[in-house]
Formats: C-alpha cells, structure tokens, sequence
C-alpha cells in the first residue's frame, strides 16, 4: 500500500482502522474505486491469541456453533446475524488460507483446533500456538499489498466525520504528534467505513492497547449515528494482576487444562458454575471477582503446571515468553489473574451488512455492534466476526456507493463548521486528570458488577466533566479523551437504562429473582 497525499484529498472510500476488519473490508472493497485506509496504531487484532472460533465442518458443526453462540450471548444476540456469520466463516478462512494464512496443523495437515469456555466442541483455528491475531493481519496486509487501488495513512488519528446534509462526506485527519487547524487534514469520501477497534481504555484496568479509545464510536454518536447494547462490556477473566502490566492470558490456557484458584489454593469455579473453567466468560470473570471479594486479595491464581513445560511453551510461546521477562514462569507457578476490560459488545448499530442508519456511514468490527455478541461474546469468535462483516461491509460498500464522487466542496464547507466550533487549546492537565479520574469512576461504579446508586453517581460526574471539557477536533490527545468520555456515558446511560442484569451486565441491586437466575444460566 503507498500514496502520500496532500490536502485537499479526495477518495472514493475511507477506511477507519488496519485490523482484520478494515482490512478484509479493503480487500474487498478493492476494485470500486480508491481506498485510504488510515490508522492511529497496529490496534487490537494483532494482540488476539485464542484464535478464530470457526464452524468448518458446516453439516456436522455449524448449528452447534450457532446455538454456542447463541446461549453465551443470553438471548441478547440477533439469531441472523449469528446465521450468517456462522455460515460465511468457512469461506472467509478459505480465502485467507489462499492469501497465504498460515494456520497451525497436526501433524496429518489437517487443521489443530483449540477448545475454549463455552463451545461444545474443538473449532478454534489458530497460528503460532498464541499469536493468531498476528498471523491474521499479516496475510491480509501482504494480500491488501498486491492492490493498486489500496492506499496507507499510517500515524493518523481521524478525530471526526464531516456531514453535510445528512451524510457523511469524508473525515478529519491529524498527523500523529500534531495539534492545530493548520496541521489538520481534510478527506472527503463516497462514504467512510469505521473499522477503529474498541473502547478498553474507558477502564483503569484493560487487556486493550492505549490506542483503544473508542474514537470511532464517539465520532459516530456526534455524527447522528445511533449506538447498540453499549452496556454490554465483556471482562476477560484472567489478564495479569497488577503489579504487573495488563497482559492478556488466554482463554485457550483453561482449555488446554488450567485450573483457577483462589487465595487459599482452592479450585473454586466447580462451586460457581457446571462447566467450570470452561463456564462463559462473564460468568468465570465474576465467579472470580467474587473469590477475590471473598479472600480479599486482588488476584487468583490461574494454574499450568499440570502440564509439561515443554508442551506449554510450545503450546504458548508468547505468553510463556511474556511471562518470562516479568519473572513469571508459566511452568512452574500458578500466575496472579484478575478480570480486565476486554471487548466491546456493544457499538454502533449496523445492518448485517455494515450499514448505519447514516447515509455514508458504514462500520465493522468491535466498533459496530451487528448483534453477534448479545450480552457475552463467545470466546474467538471476534476474529471470525471482523473476516465476514469486514467483507460483507466491503461489499455493502461497493454496491451502495457507485452514482457519485467524492464531494470535496461538501466536505470543506463541513470542515469550515467545525472549525467554528473548536473551544480549544485544552489543557494537557485537564486532559490527563479527566481520562484518569474517569478510568477510576468507570471501574468503580460501571465496572464488572453495578448498582443503580453507583452508575448514577458516575453519569452525574461524566456529563459534568464533558460539559467542562473544551472541544478541538484539531487536537488529537483532547480528542481521544472527549472520545472516553462520549463512550463513558453511552455505557453508562445504556447499563442505567436495563434495570435487569443479563450477560456482562450484572447489578448487583437487581431482585433476587433475577439475580438468581442471572448467577445459574
Ligand atoms: C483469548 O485468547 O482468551 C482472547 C480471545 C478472545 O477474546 O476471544
């Protein structure tokens, strides 16, 4: 991918983001027209481990993977959507296997696949033992390489959509480290595609890189986008406790025959749950911060030494390497683990194909809410989501968008209106204080377990620290922050709005009722 470009640029697509999604969305995008895809950071998807959950077996596999999929998410997701993803995931995997994908095989070539909490059966795909993610990203990068017609903005941070008359009409771009209207950088586009990743960093403690500051959601919000199931946030169960960093471990260890216990070295997820360590996600992660309620401390321990040494560093190599250079030896200690801010279920609402309800505005990915996830995300089947509606809102794209050029005049006036509005400089203290204090308010009050008193508390200090906080879309880091504090109260008001815990929105001030059956499903 290559092309410098200078302002005023003009292309037929943006694409927001370099993970699986806006990638694959690029891919197939390529051939209707030109394509920038711009990113701030390598994002979330080369960090992904597990691997990608896919059902290739279609006759014997793909109903259970729908009904898998189906029961983690809680009655929350939308059964078409699940439907179409369960069913399109083969040929996305034969593609990428045909762009050079290299994925883990035993020793007969025919696919290893992994098990992890709550799939019925072995279908997760993976390469490298731990490093799935990387793989993923990197054949599509060299197969988005062989396009003429994809172009790469690297170190940008697109800080707002321009709309004029009701549709999106291109973007503004800031070079990373820049800040002023001068350095500022207009794009306009047939349409735009948010492919930006999720929104991690709304917590004090995340699995997500810094970049994850739900900038793409924020952005849709302000644009006139509507949101989905923000209160949905999924914890991983076992990310490195501090003091250490946020290092994810994953769920795959359970599946290979980790055991969590507590403080006092006891098993406990038999007492919580029939699938144990296998159990849901959300229900794992609260079983565990039940135990670290229960023993008061401020981790448990996630136990690999039942097996060899020698087969977990082949098994993990990554996260056994990780762990080393922190002093941590997978192999022959139990490693601290407590839950952590992983995934956005929740997003922007789209059609099964990307769309919003704004006219050129279309998204993919964690940033977009399709209705796969319900309440609790089944574990990997992130990666498979971004291939098939990467590729669906590619096509979307292509289909939608073909009677009309770019609008730079539209997109200049919108940029001028901006403009007008900017409030700014802002403070860099001002920018710290509010994103700290705010990563702290979110963990305390709408973290992993809520009450009503809580998350009112939070929503009165958040809409009181956005109405303090001076706008400036030329100015990236008060932006980023703007952007956690947008997505802070969509959270917020959304976990306030379901009275009733189900998923990952648990209350704790739920009845009892609810809360029982909440805790036994
Ligand atoms: C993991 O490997 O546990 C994370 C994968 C995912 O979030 O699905």
């Amino acid at each position: 991918m290559k092309g410098v470009y200078t302002q005023p640029m003009e292309v037929d697509f943006l694409v927001v983001g370099c993970g699986v999604a806006g990638l694959q969305a690029a891919i197939t995008l390529s051939g209707h027209g030109t394509i920038l895809v711009v990113s701030k950071g390598d994002g979330c998807s080369t960090l992904a481990q597990g691997g990608v959950a896919v059902a290739l077996d279609e006759s014997a596999d793909g109903g259970l993977h729908l009904e898998d999929t189906l029961r983690a998410g809680k009655g929350e997701c939308d059964p078409e959507a699940v439907g179409l993803m369960v069913r399109e995931g083969p040929q996305r995997i034969a593609d990428l296997v045909a762009w050079g994908a290299c994925f883990d095989r035993e020793a007969d070539g025919a696919f290893a696949l992994a098990r992890e909490a709550a799939h019925s059966r072995r279908r997760i795909l993976r390469a490298g033992g731990d490093a799935t993610g990387r793989e993923i990203v990197r054949a599509l990068r060299a197969e988005a390489e062989t396009r003429a017609d994809i172009h790469w903005l690297a170190d940008h941070f697109v800080s707002e959509l321009l709309v004029s008359e009701g549709r999106v009409v291109g973007a503004v771009l800031l070079p990373a480290g820049a800040s002023g209207a001068g350095r500022a950088r207009v794009v306009a586009a047939r349409a735009v595609l948010l492919a930006s990743g999720g929104a991690g960093q709304v917590y004090r403690r995340t699995s997500n890189p810094p970049t994850a500051t739900g900038d793409g959601i924020a952005m849709a919000e302000r644009a006139g986008a509507e949101l989905r199931h923000m209160e949905f946030v999924q914890f991983h169960p076992t990310v490195l406790a501090d003091p250490y960093p946020p290092f994810l471990l994953s769920e795959a260890m359970r599946g290979e025959g980790g055991v969590l216990c507590n403080e006092r070295g006891e098993a406990f997820m038999a007492r919580y749950h029939p699938q144990r360590e296998l159990a849901p996600r959300d229900d794992v992660a609260r079983a565990i911060w039940s135990e670290m309620a229960a023993t008061g401390s401020a981790h448990v321990w996630l136990d690999m030494t039942q097996l060899p040494r020698e087969a977990l560093w082949r098994r993990f190599p990554t996260i056994a390497a990780t762990c080393a250079q922190l002093g941590l030896d997978i192999a022959s200690r139990p490693i601290p683990v407590a839950p952590s801010a992983h995934f956005m279920m929740g997003g922007v609402r789209v059609d099964p194909s990307g769309r919003t309800a704004l006219p050129g505005l279309y998204a993919t990915g964690e940033v977009a809410c399709s209705g796969v996830h319900g309440a609790n995300r089944l574990a990997s089947n992130s990666l498979l989501e971004a291939l098939v509606f990467g590729a669906r809102a590619g096509g979307a794209l292509a289909q939608d968008c073909g009677g009309h050029g770019p609008d730079g005049g539209a997109a200049r006036a919108a940029f001028g209106r901006l403009a007008a509005r900017r409030q700014g400089p802002v403070p860099r203290e001002l920018v710290d204080e509010t994103r700290g204090i705010l990563q702290n308010v979110m963990w305390d009050q709408v973290g992993l377990v809520r009450n009503g008193q809580g998350m009112a508390n939070a929503l009165a200090w958040i809409e009181g620290a956005l109405a303090d906080f001076p706008y400036d879309p030329f100015d990236a880091d008060a932006t980023a922050c703007l952007n956690l504090l947008t997505v802070a109260r969509a959270i917020t008001r959304a976990a306030l709005g379901r009275t009733r815990g189900v998923g990952a929105h648990f209350r704790s001030d739920d009845d009892p009722v609810a809360g029982a059956t909440a805790r036994a499903s």
